[in-house]
């Protein structure tokens, strides 16, 4: 059979288009062309309308009897009714005694509730045979003569079906309007309403309007032949069908009024700080309008903010290489230093001038959350950020829960800054960030007086009471953690009195260092950091170096691959983070640190790293909380190594954005090393790696980890899941690529 053939066997009930406009038209075309239905059947008032149907191959007959041509249809046949929302009580107390129950009616009307409504002023009751709908598809084309088939391809069509509309109808044009490409979501009929009113029926009173305040405003036309693209493209929906428009105008007008005094009150706002030259408010709409326009989609999807909207998943394939790595590189900003800036610069008073800013998704979260909470933030724009800052106290309530996507610092930190403010605040995360435990910095901040309510087990989301008096308590840390350490100091900044935190063995100090960059006084003696509540933070500029969490994968990949000489430019090498360079070292890696100096209070330096035989080594337990982030990395040293590498002291890798001990040991396997998970490390044996599937988890540094496992491979690999590299590495496969490695990324 050919194509047209089984087509028509697939082919059922007949479909009558009511008003053959752009909607009406372009519905009937499209059902013809795709062989949806016996016939398509079109009614029109127009002569000229119906004679150009015919014409353009729109439908297959008019039906110059409309009641007639209504009398023929039974089960299975559709009536669309594309008419303005307004002539539909009209053109349906017409049509409706020549209609037989079992035709499914629907709509194409912009406004469901007074279309709802005028059905059921005709039936008296609205009929289980119609079913409300709304393409949203448009032009600023009207009329027969801009009908297009292709309209409704990957458009949405909203169907709002109420109680008693019977799903036998619903399915019906469920399937007409997916057999013409678009997507149908279902709604009920208030939201609808609302959400269009926003979205779609108040640009275009706005779009109205603007032109026609312009065209008032200069008789002679004048200024339009100024008008460049931008005014083009923000007015073109003032070209739509005035009628239409109208309708849809008076039919949701409550809707309408409610998002247009919003606008005019913001409107009023925005026109008031233009004449007051007030440079912060006007920033701080334009710049969170900027952010919203380009991620809205992401928003929506609660996707992470870098993510490519229609990337699901990402594999990074390998291929076995043996060439060496060269060249100079620089890896992105520092994750940890990124966040802080954004928190501390929020607070500050004055402007804070930030460059190197990592732009990955968990910065960017933190740096969102700021912005919602009424921070103006220029940029980020090639690293460069500026920060408006709001004062201790000048931070505003959220408008919605803060999505903080796969971030745990920024969960983690905010949770201590949040505890002191006079909102309530929800803090949400993605499913991996839904698991990590929240309870050891709600113990903490709930000594101090905080109110914090978690999910279970201590998990996210958590909800903070605002308001809540705090005051500083000396806490001894149980476990190594910069994150609950820094929670504790960011809400000792709000507490009354002296907070203090001892931790059992050094951990990132980022937090100290930039409180007293900002001019906010930091003790620390011995083990202990101190601050006292109540001070104040001032503006400063932060020069952020590269990320040695980043670096590492590369000072491994270096490492292990036989002639290789590569330079690692700007890297943070603060002593509280270098335990990678001391651990590849012990294993007899080859790596120096060139030109060392100090960028904005941290120590810095660029990181010659060359191949060198490795060896197994028992990792020395004072080493594990400086090289926490970098165990993956590590893992694959260990791999390459001779002999056994043991790691003890550990645990804590297991409450990372996965488990990465199991998640390592279950990937090295595969690829034929023998990896012995233990309850707080590892035990790896060096060997050859082979090429296999792995899993990352959707943890970032797993899956980098496995990418400079494949630079020694004997074969490839494919790692599944890396979307999330972009968390802390946008740009990763890239760079890598760059520097010689053989990888490959595969978007599904
Ligand atoms: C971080 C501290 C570490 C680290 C994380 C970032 C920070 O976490 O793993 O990636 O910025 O303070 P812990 O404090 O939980 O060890």
């Amino acid at each position: 059979m050919n194509e047209k053939a089984i087509a028509d066997n697939n082919r059922r009930g007949r479909l009558l288009v009511v008003g053959l406009g752009l909607i009406g038209g372009s519905l009937a075309q499209a059902a013809r062309e795709r062989y949806l239905c016996l016939e398509v059947i079109g009614v029109a008032r127009r002569q000229a309308t119906l004679d150009q149907a015919i014409e353009n191959g729109i439908v297959d007959r008019v039906a110059e009897d409309p009641p007639d041509a209504l009398r023929e249809l039974g089960e299975g046949d559709v009536v669309v009714l594309s008419v303005p929302t307004l002539a539909i009580g009209q053109v349906l107390g017409e049509l409706r005694q020549h209609l037989d129950p079992a035709v499914t009616i629907t709509d194409a009307a912009s406004v469901k509730g007074s279309v709802v409504a005028t059905v059921r002023d005709v039936y008296g009751a609205v009929p289980p045979q119609f079913v409300p709908g709304h393409p949203i598809a448009g032009s600023e084309q009207s009329g027969v003569g801009a009908a297009n088939p292709d309209l409704f391809v990957d458009h949405r069509v909203i169907l709002t079906p109420l109680a008693e509309t019977a799903p036998e109808h619903v399915e019906r044009v469920r399937r007409l309007w997916e057999g013409v490409g678009a997507t149908v979501t279902p709604m009920p009929v208030d939201e609808h309403d609302e959400v269009l009113a926003a979205t779609s029926h108040l640009p275009h009173m706005l779009a109205y309007s603007l032109v026609d305040t312009l065209a008032k405003m200069d008789e002679n036309r004048e200024i339009f032949r100024y008008a460049a693209g931008g005014f083009r493209d923000f007015t073109r929906i003032a070209g739509s069908d005035p009628v239409m428009w109208h309708d849809i105008a008076l039919s949701n007008s409550e809707a309408i009024l409610g998002v247009l005094d919003l606008l005019t009150e913001n409107f009023a706002a925005l026109r008031q700080a233009i004449a007051d030259r007030d440079s912060d408010y006007i920033m701080g709409v334009f710049t969170r309008a900027r952010e919203a326009r380009t991620h809205f989609a992401k928003m929506l999807d609660r996707k992470a903010y870098l993510e490519p909207a229609e990337a699901s998943s990402l594999t990074y394939c390998t291929q076995p290489r043996a060439l060496p790595l060269a060249g100079r590189l620089r890896v992105p900003g520092d994750k940890s230093i990124s966040h802080r800036s954004v928190m501390l610069g929020s607070l500050a008073e004055g402007i804070t001038r930030i460059s190197g800013f990592l732009e990955g998704e968990d910065s960017l979260a933190t740096l969102q959350a700021f912005r919602d909470m009424g921070a103006v933030i220029e940029g980020p724009d090639h690293g460069e950020v500026s920060i408006h800052g709001v004062g201790m106290n000048g931070l505003s309530p959220p408008p919605g829960p803060l999505y903080l996507g796969n971030s745990g610092t920024s969960m983690r930190l905010l949770a201590g800054l949040l505890s002191g403010q006079r909102f309530d605040v929800e803090m949400t995360g993605d499913e991996s960030l839904s698991r990590r435990p929240m309870k050891r910095v709600v113990d903490p901040l709930t000594q101090m007086g905080a109110q914090i309510e978690t999910g279970d087990d201590g998990t996210p989301p958590l909800f903070i009471r605002g308001g809540q008096p705090l005051k500083g308590i000396d806490y001894v840390l149980p476990m190594a953690s910069a994150q609950v350490k820094s929670a504790v100091l960011l809400a000792g900044l709000y507490a009354d009195g002296e907070t203090s935190v001892t931790e059992p063995a050094p951990t990132r100090d980022h937090t100290e260092r930039m409180l007293g960059g900002f001019g906010y006084p930091v003790v620390r003696e011995g083990d202990t950091v101190r601050i006292a509540g109540g001070g104040k933070l001032r503006a400063c500029t932060i020069d952020v170096p590269a990320d040695i969490s980043s670096a590492a994968f590369f000072m491994v990949a270096a490492s292990i691959v036989p002639g290789s000489d590569i330079v690692l430019e700007h890297v943070g090498v603060n002593p509280t983070r270098t335990g990678v360079v001391n651990i590849l070292r012990a294993m007899g890696a080859d790596i120096s640190l060139l030109n060392e100096r100090e960028a904005g209070g941290e120590p810095v330096a660029d990181i010659r790293v060359r191949h060198a035989p490795l060896r197994g080594i028992h990792i020395p337990e004072d080493q594990v909380p400086l090289a926490i982030d970098e165990f993956p990395a590590l893992f694959i040293a260990a791999s390459c190594a001779e002999g056994r590498t043991v790691l003890t002291g550990a645990g804590e890798l297991r409450v990372k954005e996965s488990d990465r001990i199991q998640a390592m040991a279950d990937g090295l396997c595969t690829l034929g090393i023998v990896a012995t998970p233990r309850e707080d490390g590892i035990e790896i044996e060096g060997g050859e790696i082979r090429g296999g599937t792995v899993e990352s988890h959707g943890d970032h540094r797993i899956a980098m980890a496995f990418a400079v496992a494949g630079l020694v491979a004997t074969d490839s690999i494919n790692i599944n899941d890396c979307q999330n590299v972009a968390t802390s590495f946008p740009g990763f496969a890239a760079l890598a690529v760059k520097v010689g490695f053989n990888l490959t990324e595969l978007r599904e």
